[in-house]
């Protein structure tokens, strides 16, 4: 098969991990005879500084002209004083947007060898494996409106907005997903205090009777952050708004051990999708080689799968991770006794070679979605 990809890198690690993970997509390529066209472009910090915005018109039309995105990370301290509307966020935003990317999948499976760098007891952190479907273009994101006012720009405004339609299609995304894995939803909301809450629960109620294989809870946001830490085994799939979404799979990356071990799926209604890792541009660690590819790069595996039905070929690359990992390779984020700890550079070297000669024979793959 041939296909298009826009890779945009964005700022901070995005840069070394963007070109990583697109490495990786040639050997996944070359092996399994599929001719990947990449074609970079900018996005935040980075299209600010060249083109004056932090999303171009010429990096959406690349994007609406492939046939998936891979994105990195955006934002950094150099344009940490531009006003809201200029800022690098404003660019991911904008292209989530744009594409009607409202469904992001967020899938947290406990590695097996990673459990020793999880700050969670190893008895709470292994087994685990749950998918958060967070909604991702409305909510306090985008409802307007949001601003200063008052004579002297002293009261604050944001809006927490939804249509109805827009939560069903959310909901639905949710339960399709639950119903193909382990039969459990769990909807977290506010609906002890806010009303967008409640009609959210009243619809989450309504779609449960088309899914009768699915068991349904409702969970308050602030129990569901403590649950998280304390029995995140319990959790199948998880479907919440835009912020809270946000939050809590900050919270769950935990489970892991690191931020930069989770990918992610953002995917319109016609299934277009855009592939970009949880975490963000880390600008503390830019430059420097110390960055973990691995979101980035089982962020690509999704796309394959995803956006392609290249099951075999995303598969592939998720178990030379996985292979990797059980040989004690880890980046500095992970740092475990007993690990080989190595850079950026060389961690996308290990996996890429291993995807590229076939040494990915494991057993356990890691269950995603
Ligand atoms: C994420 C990030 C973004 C978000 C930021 C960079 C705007 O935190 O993808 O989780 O808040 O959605
Ligand atoms: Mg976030």
């Amino acid at each position: 098969m041939k296909k298009k990809i826009a890779v945009l890198p964005g700022d901070g690690i995005g840069r070394e991990i963007a070109s990583g993970a697109a490495a990786v997509l040639q050997a996944a390529g070359k092996r399994f005879g599929h001719e990947f066209e990449i074609e970079y472009a900018d996005i935040g910090g980075a299209a600010i500084d060249a083109h004056n915005t932090p999303l171009p018109e010429s990096t959406l039309g690349l994007a609406r002209n492939s046939d998936a995105v891979l994105l990195g990370a955006v934002g950094g301290p150099k344009w940490d004083n531009l006003p809201s509307a200029e800022r690098p966020e404003r660019g991911l935003l904008a292209i989530r947007k744009e594409l009607g990317l409202f469904a992001n999948l967020r899938p947290i499976p406990s590695f097996q060898k990673l459990v020793q760098s999880s700050p969670l007891k190893p008895e709470i952190a292994e087994n685990v494996n749950m998918l958060i479907v967070r909604e991702l273009t409305g909510g306090l994101y985008f409802g307007k409106p949001s601003e200063r006012r008052g004579e002297n720009n002293e009261v604050v405004v944001d809006t927490l907005q939804y249509t109805r339609a827009e939560i069903e299609r959310i909901v639905v995304k949710a339960f399709e997903f639950a119903a193909g894995r382990g039969g459990k939803l769990t909807s977290v909301d506010k609906a002890n205090v806010l009303e967008s809450s409640r009609m959210w629960r009243e619809i989450v109620n309504e779609k449960a009777s088309d899914y009768p294989s699915v068991t349904v809870d409702h969970m308050y946001v602030d129990a569901a952050a403590m649950k998280l830490i304390s029995s995140p085994g319990q959790f199948d799939v998880i479907v919440t708004e835009n912020l809270f979404g946000d939050i809590l799979s900050d919270e769950a990356s935990m489970i892991t051990g690191s931020l930069g071990m989770l990918p992610s799926a953002s995917l319109s209604e016609s299934g277009f999708g855009l592939y970009e890792p949880v975490h963000g541009s880390a600008p503390d660690i830019a430059g420097q080689n110390k960055a973990n590819p691995l979101a980035m790069i089982l962020s690509a595996a999704l796309m394959l799968k995803y956006s392609f039905n290249m099951r075999e070929e995303g598969e592939a690359i998720e178990r030379a991770v996985q292979s990797v990992l059980n040989d004690g390779y880890c980046t500095p984020d992970l740092q475990m006794e007993g690990s080989t700890v190595v850079g950026t550079d060389k961690m996308i070297e290990l996996v890429t070679q291993r995807v590229a000669n076939g040494s990915d024979v494991l057993t356990d793959t890691i269950v995603y979605m």
